[in-house]
């Protein structure tokens, strides 16, 4: 595999998708492939289907490997789990799929991966200002990037509106939920994103997760101050959000490791000079 590839890897609320990604371009090399998410989704069943994943393109170990999580991951330890096992919150998200996938990872939220592919390769490529992420699908994520830089983890899909946790109206799950026809779903939407402008005044808002393919329905019939625009990636952003976010990380890994080593050689030398010269500067010991 060449130096441009990383692999993503994406974990939902239905499926496990991974596939290869052409760094340079953000496109897929190979077919994504899909395994359902195992029920109950505890962190063993899932880690087993992702190393599964993985396996199927047998990465050499320096391929770098971004894996989205549909929740909060700081630090690489799982923080909320509102559409996986509760048994998530508190689990060490690299180290468990390192065991089973015998791969170091990178791991990061989904839709932060999903804002990331879209800033680095879709909609928002090259995109100054605040750009609003969301992706709607089981749950609403959220990811703001502001002038290039992702502020990681928000949770905006939990905000309250009208006493209900918005993403159990606004998400895609919710129009088979309460069996919301189109009309009332996008009366739904209209109020998640108005609440989303008068909190973020964003400059412009972007829709993935799997409906964004039939944005047309949607869409245009929302009136809001900033341009709303379907995902360019579709529902692949967080799989290409993953890679390249994997390929990023990797990359300053090995940066700061050769600086750890520079300054510890470094330090060294100094040590030894030192020595060296105080060495010369001790007068001998009388008699010698
Ligand atoms: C979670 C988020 C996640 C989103 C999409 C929400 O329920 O809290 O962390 O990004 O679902 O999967």
């Amino acid at each position: 595999m060449s130096k441009h590839i990383a692999i993503g890897v994406d974990i939902g609320g239905t499926g496990i998708k991974a596939a290869p990604v052409d760094l340079r371009t953000g496109e897929f090399l190979e077919e994504r492939y899909r395994i359902p998410t195992p029920q109950p989704s505890t962190p063993d069943a899932i880690a087993r289907t992702v190393a599964k994943v993985i396996t199927k393109f047998n990465p050499p170990t320096k391929v770098p490997i971004g894996v989205a999580f549909p929740g909060v991951v700081q630090h690489g330890i799982v923080k909320t789990a509102a559409n996986v096992d509760d048994s998530w919150i508190g689990t060490d998200l690299r180290a468990i799929i390192r065991d089973y996938a015998g791969h170091d990872v990178h791991v990061l939220n989904d839709a932060d991966a999903a804002g990331y592919g879209e800033f680095k390769y879709g909609a928002a490529h090259g995109r100054s200002g605040s750009i609003l992420m969301t992706t709607l699908g089981t749950g609403i994520g959220t990811a703001m990037i502001v002038d290039g830089t992702l502020v990681p983890n928000l949770e905006l899909g939990h905000i309250m509106i009208d006493g209900h946790d918005a993403e159990d109206r606004a998400a895609e799950s919710a129009r088979d939920r309460h069996g919301y026809d189109w009309e009332q779903w996008i009366e739904q939407l209209q109020k998640y994103y108005s609440e989303m402008e008068r909190l973020l005044w964003p400059d412009l808002i972007i829709v993935g997760g799997g409906v964004s393919k039939s944005h047309h329905m949607f869409l245009p019939k929302l009136r809001l101050r900033a341009p709303i625009i379907p995902a360019e990636l579709l529902n692949g952003a967080g799989i290409v959000g993953a890679a390249a976010a994997a390929a990023v990380s990797t990359r300053r890994e090995k940066d700061e490791s050769k600086a750890a080593e520079k300054s510890a050689k470094d330090a060294a030398k100094k040590a030894a000079k030192a020595a060296a010269k105080a060495a010369q500067a001790t007068p001998p010991a009388a008699g010698a």
